[in-house]
């Protein structure tokens, strides 16, 4: 159980390079049992998220070596192995193996990923794709047991553009002879980039806006690969910029995948001025923007929503932020609230009347965004916080202490 100190009221000022992205990481590693052989990642985030891949990576034979921000993984000696609930819910995103082994094995058993902070995390979508492949699923109390054994191209049609089902399906058509058509996906970055590391690997995958046309039946080779930029890690330290009344510059970063949010950051009065891989960010006092509405890509990111919101707290005038991606994810509001915050939120609404100021408090990190979004509040506030469970943070952020501290931030870590 870690936690952080933070005395707040330094604007964050400096340059910060962004780290590889963690939900590109987690797909990728998942899919690099499609080669069968040794993969070389680089840009890796060294987060917890990603030691539990790598573990679960292990406790289906495969070798994983890790150095600084770059991962071998050889996946020769892969076997399909039930993955117990122990790993699944330490990494919700376990579900990402499922199209991946029963693409190269025919089976795969999981046990359902832990019950999330953000709501109820189904995986119908998932099932629903696999089955469309000839993929026959059954879900019982403790988890879904999944058998292919002839996987059979065809077009599947998503109610939802959900990411983690696009993905499981996109891994799982790489094993269906034919073209296998996936409409209605969903466009995140992080799965254009699993897409390039598959047509790395010698996938033939085409990409017409929500429309992913699979190729499958021929054996994939492994490959050596860069991962993208985190856009969230990105948003997190703006964010932090925005909050603290600062003024940092960003590198490794893909401005084109930000624009929502910063459109949102421009029309709360931050100068944002962009360069090739680069994004600087200048802000006086925040003003309310209003509405606010989280939507799959290329909308506004529902991760970016606790931190835009911790920014918020103290902007002038009120802003409405509609959260409509998960059911449950305004749980960093009472925590805020109790740093001084005025927000006023129902499952979907949240009402940030802005205050002129925020004072340090004793919370506890419910999420990963809702954590960073503490750390933001923290830093602006005037006095001394402490955030408690701080492993949340951890799952998505490497050194999120040292790069705020590195900005002039003052954390320090229990
Ligand atoms: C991915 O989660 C990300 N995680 C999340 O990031 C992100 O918030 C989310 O996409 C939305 O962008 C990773 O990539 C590892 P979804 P995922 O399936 O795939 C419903 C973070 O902060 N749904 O697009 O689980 C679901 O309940 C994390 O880095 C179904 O109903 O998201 C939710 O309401 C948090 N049935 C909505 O769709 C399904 O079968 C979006 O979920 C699947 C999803």
């Amino acid at each position: 159980m870690g936690a952080y100190w933070i005395e707040g009221g330094s604007p964050l000022r400096g340059e910060l390079c962004i780290h590889g992205a963690k939900n590109s990481i987690l797909p990728i590693l998942a899919a690099s049992i499609l080669t069968g052989g040794v993969c070389e990642l680089h840009n890796c985030p060294r987060i917890s998220d990603v030691e539990a891949a790598l573990q679960i990576l292990e406790h289906l034979g495969c070798r994983t070596e890790a150095e600084g921000q770059c991962i071998r993984v050889d996946t020769y000696e892969a076997v399909s192995r039930p993955i117990g609930s122990a790993m699944t819910e330490r990494m919700r995103a376990a579900i990402i193996f499922l199209g991946p082994l029963l693409a190269r094995f025919g089976r795969a058993e999981l046990s359902y990923p832990g019950g999330c902070a953000l709501g109820e995390r189904p995986i119908d979508l998932h099932l629903m794709g696999l089955r469309h492949m000839g993929a026959s699923c059954d879900s019982g109390e403790e988890g879904v047991s999944c058998t292919m054994e002839q996987p059979r191209a065809g077009v599947i049609a998503l109610p939802y553009p959900s990411v983690g089902a696009t993905e499981n399906l996109i891994l799982a058509a790489t094993a269906c002879p034919g073209e296998t058509v996936i409409c209605n996906g969903a466009k995140e970055p992080e799965i254009l980039d699993l897409v390039s590391f598959l047509r790395c690997c010698g996938a033939q995958i085409l990409v017409q806006g929500s429309v992913y046309r699979i190729f499958g039946g021929n054996a994939l080779h492994p490959c050596s690969y860069r991962i993208m930029p985190d856009r969230m890690e990105a948003v997190s330290y703006l964010a932090a910029a925005a909050a603290t009344r600062g003024d940092i510059s960003l590198t490794n970063v893909c401005p084109e995948h930000l624009t929502a949010v910063l459109h949102v950051l421009s029309r709360g009065g931050c100068e944002i001025s962009r360069g090739q891989g680069k994004l600087r960010l200048r802000c006086d006092r925040l003003c309310a923007v209003s509405p606010i509405r989280t939507a799959p890509y290329d909308g506004f990111p529902t991760d970016a929503q606790a931190p835009i919101m911790a920014a918020l707290a103290c902007a002038k005038g009120v802003s409405v932020m509609e959260e409509t991606v998960f059911s449950n994810r305004f749980l960093h509001v009472p925590a805020l609230n109790d740093m001084g915050a005025n927000i006023h939120a129902s499952r979907r609404y949240a009402i940030i009347h802005g205050v002129r100021k925020l004072h340090g408090a004793m919370v506890e990190a419910t999420d990963l965004r809702g954590g960073a979004a503490l750390v933001i509040a923290a830093l602006a506030a005037e006095g001394k916080s402490r955030i408690d469970k701080t492993e949340h943070i951890e799952r998505g952020y490497q050194d999120f202490s040292g790069s705020l501290q590195s900005l002039g931030g003052k954390l320090t870590m229990e």
